[in-house]
């Protein structure tokens, strides 16, 4: 076997901003604004926070000690990470997750990456000059939709999501020099273009009322992020919709960061590093992230509005619609800042999500790093299809919630309980501790070993079993009168069997929607199916591994 050199980050500085930038993505911009005002706005925040502080910081510290501790020994991706820290020998597929959820979240997460490439064209192109708002949601219906197609190909969408993939491709198959390299140029341009933006949303005040809209106001949108409501903190619902967020944003329970970390020089500072990097990603969020779509949306359209419509379909369908208020040079300019944030936040994640399968077959089956680059284009464009074309069907909704929402957490549970309970917490906070250039604030080891286990469980359990209507009062109450536990459609549980998708189908009078719903479940199935097939794959590929480390062995 050739040797291989070994990889490591240029500079401490390049080290963070790829950090920040696979935490910084279209979760900050889209995700995050949205789960916000449907999740009761300033309601949300608080759990937010406190989310931010027991799991997030946590989870950061955790993954970046294994990662580091994993790379030590030669290991860059989850799996033998997870090996190196266990005599046992089942961890090791647990760290299939870690490849796994990279995989099956970039398929789509691509696919929304490569729909800003295509609107920072239509902006400079003009495209959205002089259309009416249904228009503009229009050209975004009909540029997802196969059906309106006339060839059942929406060849744009395809073209653009090819280009995306390639570009990655390509960044990726330069190794970790250009992974920093995009990283140095793209987070400083999004924050500039964040800045600008922000400013608007923040400066907007009334003076977008018109009189379809007298009362429409930017400080209403504002007003509603920030002014905290105290009563929803009772509210599970809320918790689980802030924990997830925390989760998704941060990047954590899902392997990159481990494998980021893993190319930290094994003497250098880690916990100084994951606290800058993690709160990069809150800056961006909660300051630049909260202060564009709602604040503008709320200011032309009013808040009622944007409670209505809060979905990722605003940044799209809505916001060039609103930059055309601006004069057509300046909407150019708002459209091309925009879109170019949400592709530099998009594109600095997806790579990201590429290097867990590199490093692994690098370690594993000494892939070289353009045949890791490239076989990871071609896994997501195979699972990335079905996305685009049946993107009206739920596949893409599928793959958020099960490779991008409850494998985060089941992954995120399980390497907690390894790190402090199996590693040990005394080993553990000795590793966050090597060469560290801040002091890690002591209680951080009892969170570590008691909180952040527990939250974990409990936002798992709560995913599981979520009672009928999120009623959680109700539901303890019934199971005391004996009356047992009623699931929500919503709970994993339920969501496995499709429950919901079958209760309307039985509703379903008109037989074209039950049509459409039959469709849906059809999708959902596959979808399902695809990612299992993925994981067990990566499974198998895992055993192979072993195979080869075993034999190895034997001749040394
Ligand atoms: N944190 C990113 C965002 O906010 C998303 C992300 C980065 C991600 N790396 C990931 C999601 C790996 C899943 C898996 O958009």
């Amino acid at each position: 076997m050739a040797v291989k050199e070994k990889e490591s980050w240029g500079t401490r500085v390049g080290l963070i901003l790829a950090m920040a930038g696979n935490a910084v993505g279209l979760g900050n911009f889209l995700r995050f604004p949205v789960q916000a005002v449907n999740n009761g706005g300033g309601a949300f925040i608080i759990p937010y926070l406190v989310c931010f502080l027991l799991m997030g910081i946590p989870l950061l510290w955790v993954e970046w000690s294994m990662g580091r501790f994993g790379g030590r020994q030669g290991n860059h991706s989850t799996p033998y990470i997870l090996d190196s820290m266990t005599r046992r020998n089942f961890w090791k597929y647990f760290g299939v997750f870690g490849i796994f959820t990279n995989i099956g979240v970039a398929a789509y997460y691509c696919y929304i990456e490569s729909w800003t490439m295509s609107y920072v064209l239509h902006s400079i192109m003009g495209t959205f000059r002089g259309l009416s708002q249904t228009e503009v949601a229009d050209f975004f219906t009909k540029y997802v939709d196969v059906a309106h197609s006339t060839t059942g190909i929406p060849y744009e969408a395809v073209i653009f999501y090819i280009l995306c993939l390639a570009l990655n491709t390509y960044i990726l198959s330069r190794g970790l020099k250009g992974v920093e390299r995009a990283a140095k140029i793209g987070m400083p341009l999004l924050i500039a273009f964040g800045a600008f933006l922000a400013l608007r949303g923040l400066t907007l005040g009334t003076s977008g009322a018109s009189a379809e809209v007298p009362t429409a106001s930017a400080w209403d949108g504002l007003n509603f992020l920030w002014t905290p409501q105290f009563d929803s903190l009772s509210n599970p619902k809320v918790w689980l919709a802030a924990a997830g967020q925390i989760f998704f944003t941060l990047s954590v329970g899902m392997g990159t960061i481990h494998c980021y970390a893993a190319y930290v020089r094994s003497k250098d500072d880690i916990a100084l590093n994951a606290v800058s990097a993690g709160f990069m990603n809150e800056f961006v969020e909660v300051v630049l992230g909260s202060s564009i779509v709602i604040p503008i949306a709320a200011g032309y359209l009013g808040l009622d509005w944007v409670k209505e419509n809060a979905g990722f379909g605003m940044a799209f369908q809505t916001m060039p619609f609103l930059f055309e208020k601006w004069g057509t040079f300046l909407a150019m300019m708002a459209g091309v800042m925009w879109f170019g944030l949400l592709f530099f936040a998009g594109i600095t994640s997806s790579l990201a999500m590429g290097t867990p399968w590199m490093g692994f077959m690098r370690d594993e089956f000494d892939w070289g790093r353009k045949r890791g680059a490239w076989s990871f284009g071609l896994i997501v464009l195979l699972l990335g299809l079905p996305t685009v074309f049946f993107f009206q069907q739920g596949v893409f909704d599928e793959y958020d919630y099960w490779a991008g929402t409850v494998s985060l957490v089941v992954f995120a549970l399980a390497e907690v309980v390894l790190f402090a309970w199996i590693l040990g917490m005394d080993r553990g906070w000795k590793e966050l501790n090597e060469g560290a250039d801040i002091r890690v604030p002591v209680v951080y080891r009892y969170i570590i070993k008691y909180i952040t286990p527990v939250l974990l469980a409990f936002v798992f359990l709560g995913s599981l079993f979520t009672p009928l209507n999120n009623d959680w009062q109700g539901a303890f109450d019934g199971l005391l009168a004996g009356n047992g536990w009623s699931l929500d459609n919503s709970s994993i549980i339920k969501q496995i069997t499709n429950a919901g998708l079958y209760a309307q189908l039985h509703a379903a009078t008109d037989p074209v929607v039950a049509e459409g719903i039959r469709q849906r479940i059809f999708f959902a199935n596959l979808a399902r199916g695809i990612l299992t097939a993925t994981f067990l794959g990566l499974c198998l590929l895992v055993f192979l591994s072993a195979r080869r480390r075993a034999a190895k062995a034997v001749k040394a």
